[in-house]
């Protein structure tokens, strides 16, 4: 599907489906939609009159024209209330009426430009929405069962406005970068574990870089990892059959830069638990417990389009956390990778001991900043829900950075605190920390535990065990399986470094 903008009359625009849209509460059609109404002699509001079309937020309205204009069909799509409408609307509005043009069967869907000059939104941004909201509802795991729906060949925005369509040319572009990061990431945990292993994050990388001058990959394996003493990775590889590896990547802008920027993600290929094995029940979605590290290679798939004015690094321990004769025992002691000693009480909290090696790491890249993604805990899921992100940090400045990104990304996220007086349930009787706190506030404990690996770096942690996966349908362009919840968000932050 080829997506365009172009400047032109929406009455003459030949094709099979004709986008327009329309506030909840309007007394009339007016704008593009008045237009077209008056053009077909008044039906088309007679019809929605009718139909009892109330402009409700992904509500539809859908007619013929019988050759009155040239497109052969109208869909008006409900913008909601204008107080409530914004960037996000824009997104689900191209969302839905991709969608209706799919189950059409349309060939080439011409749609105005939802939302420009709609309070202070911009034309480039409203463009990008379009494209990211076209693209992901577009978007289908079809690895192992054949996509029988056809997508349209061409989505065509066309305005009258000639200074919005270069405008709008950019936000395409804008829009192309974070929905195909986004993609990137889907596919990656969309994969179940049995073709999900720790290698094809190694080769996933090793992919991205390939022919590109920009990027470097390292990947260090287990000998390495011995001798960088690297035993919150290998403790919890050492269950599984299948070799752990730190990969390390990253990005040189072709301008010198002192900026330099760290993302690390969580990259558990399945969480069985290990010996504190999971119930059966909650391991069916564990191959999620990669997405962080697969937003980070989402982010890098496309960050030379992106052209960040910063170093980035993308760092993450790839493992399989699997119970055997050969597994981590709850009791154990390991040793992260800057010498704290850690206590294991349970190898279901495998992902901080993961991190704590890939964090401490990270920190010897000497960043400005760190910020780790990973789906850590059940608890973030009670607490805030599956659609929300938790912001976890030691600098306030670079949480309220990235909750503006995540607002202007379209992606939810909400701080929860890093409690000082929840930092002695973390405090073991024969190692530096234990690896679980107490029945309450898990997240939290969590996050506290993370801190003690990046010394005062400013650092955000993220986590997204609730939106990284979706259970059930979420919006018009988050079905259910891997969102590729963060990459946007990311992406925004780089974008506006
Ligand atoms: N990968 C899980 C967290 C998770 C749960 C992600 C649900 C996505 C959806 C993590 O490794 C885990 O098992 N955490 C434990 C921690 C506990 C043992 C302290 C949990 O949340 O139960
Ligand atoms: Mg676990
Ligand atoms: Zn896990």
């Amino acid at each position: 599907m080829n997506i365009s903008v172009q400047k032109g009359d929406l009455l003459e625009q030949e094709c099979d489906i004709l986008v327009l849209g329309a506030f909840e509460g309007g007394k009339e059609p007016y704008g593009a939609a008045g237009e077209v109404n008056g053009e077909l002699g008044g039906k088309m509001f007679r019809y929605w009159k009718a139909e009892k079309f109330t402009a409700k937020p992904g509500e539809t309205f859908l007619m013929r024209t019988d050759g009155m204009i040239s497109a052969k069909r109208v869909l008006v799509v409900g913008l909601g209330k204008i107080d409530d409408f914004g960037v996000e609307s824009v997104r689900q509005v191209a969302a839905t009426s991709l969608s209706v043009a799919k189950q059409l069967r349309c060939k080439k869907v011409v749609s105005v430009l939802h939302g420009a000059g709609y309070g202070d939104l911009q034309a480039r941004d409203c463009a990008r929405a379009m494209v990211e909201g076209v693209r992901l509802a577009d978007y289908k795991f079809a690895r192992y069962k054949k996509d029988k729906s056809k997508s349209p060949d061409e989505f065509e925005i066309v305005t009258k406005d000639g200074r919005a369509v270069r405008a709008a040319q950019r936000g395409i572009v804008d829009g192309e970068v974070g929905a195909a990061g986004t993609v990137f990431a889907r596919d990656l945990v969309n994969t179940p574990g049995q073709d999900m292993h720790p290698e094809t994050l190694v080769d996933a990388a090793k992919m991205i870089g390939k022919g590109k001058g920009s990027i470097r990959v390292r990947v260090y394996e287990k000998e390495r990892l011995e001798k960088m003493g690297a035993g919150g990775i290998l403790g919890v590889a050492q269950g599984s059959e299948c070799p752990p590896y730190l990969v390390h990547m990253v990005y040189t802008p072709e301008k010198r830069t002192k900026k330099k920027v760290a993302l690390v993600g969580k990259a558990v290929t399945f969480d069985s638990g290990g010996l504190s094995l999971k119930p059966s029940g909650s391991m069916e979605t564990m191959k999620i417990d990669m997405a962080g590290s697969a937003a980070v290679l989402g982010v890098f798939s496309v960050i030379d389009q992106l052209a960040p004015k910063a170093e980035v690094h993308g760092i993450f321990g790839a493992v399989e956390n699997m119970p055997s004769g050969k597994a981590i025992r709850p009791g154990d002691v390991i040793s992260a990778m800057n010498k704290k000693t850690i206590e294991v009480l349970n190898t279901d909290a495998e992902g901080r001991l993961t991190l704590a090696d890939t964090l401490s790491f990270a920190v010897k890249q000497k960043p400005d900043f760190i910020i780790d993604l990973a789906t850590l805990t059940g608890a973030v899921v009670v607490a805030l829900g599956e659609e929300i992100t938790a912001v976890m940090g030691n600098n306030p400045e670079l949480s309220q950075k990235i909750l503006m990104a995540a607002s202007a990304a379209g992606e939810k996220m909400w701080e929860m605190p890093l409690e000082k007086n929840y930092r002695k349930l973390i405090d073991s009787d024969i190692a530096d920390l234990k690896n679980i706190g107490s029945r309450w506030g898990g997240s939290l404990t969590a996050g506290l535990f993370l801190q003690e690996f990046v010394n005062d770096v400013p650092w955000a942690h993220l986590d997204i065990a609730g939106p990284a996966f979706a259970e059930r349908v979420i919006d018009p362009y988050t079905k259910k399986g891997a969102t590729g919840h963060g990459v946007r968000t990311l992406l925004e932050l780089l974008r506006t470094i």
